[in-house]
């Protein structure tokens, strides 16, 4: 099963993960990084460097997170909805596009923070 990054990421994009990756699956995105579905040979090296804990196995999600399985894969797919596999992340490469979905979980999710602090 495939590593895959959550809400704690967004705006966040420490980075750190990046560098634990022993065949670069971990892209960055515009307001986070996602990890590429068949890229990831799953070896977990990610899972504990990330500071906010934001990278799970797909199968140990919590549930209010998991919108970003799916996101995770969106985010690799081109306009006719095929995978595709960059080869590998380098640093100054161009960003990966945010899938559509994303502002509306990334507003739900401060909604969310708002109601928890209050
Ligand atoms: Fe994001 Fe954590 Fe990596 S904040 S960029 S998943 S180290």
């Amino acid at each position: 099963m495939t590593l895959v990054i959550t809400s704690a990421c967004i705006d966040v994009k420490d980075g750190i993960c990046t560098t634990s990756c022993p065949v670069d699956c971990i892209y960055e995105g515009e307001r986070m990084y996602y990890i590429h579905p068949t890229e990831c040979i799953e070896c977990a090296m990610c899972e504990s460097i990330c500071p906010v804990d934001a990278i799970r196995y797909a199968d140990e999600v919590e549930a209010d997170e998991l919108p970003f399985v799916a996101l995770n894969d969106a985010a690799f797919r081109n306009p006719e909805g095929a995978l595709v596999e960059p080869g590998g992340w380098r640093k100054g490469m161009a960003p990966v596009s945010d899938p559509p979905e994303l502002a509306a979980l990334a507003a739900d999710r401060k909604r969310a923070s708002k109601e928890d602090a209050a």
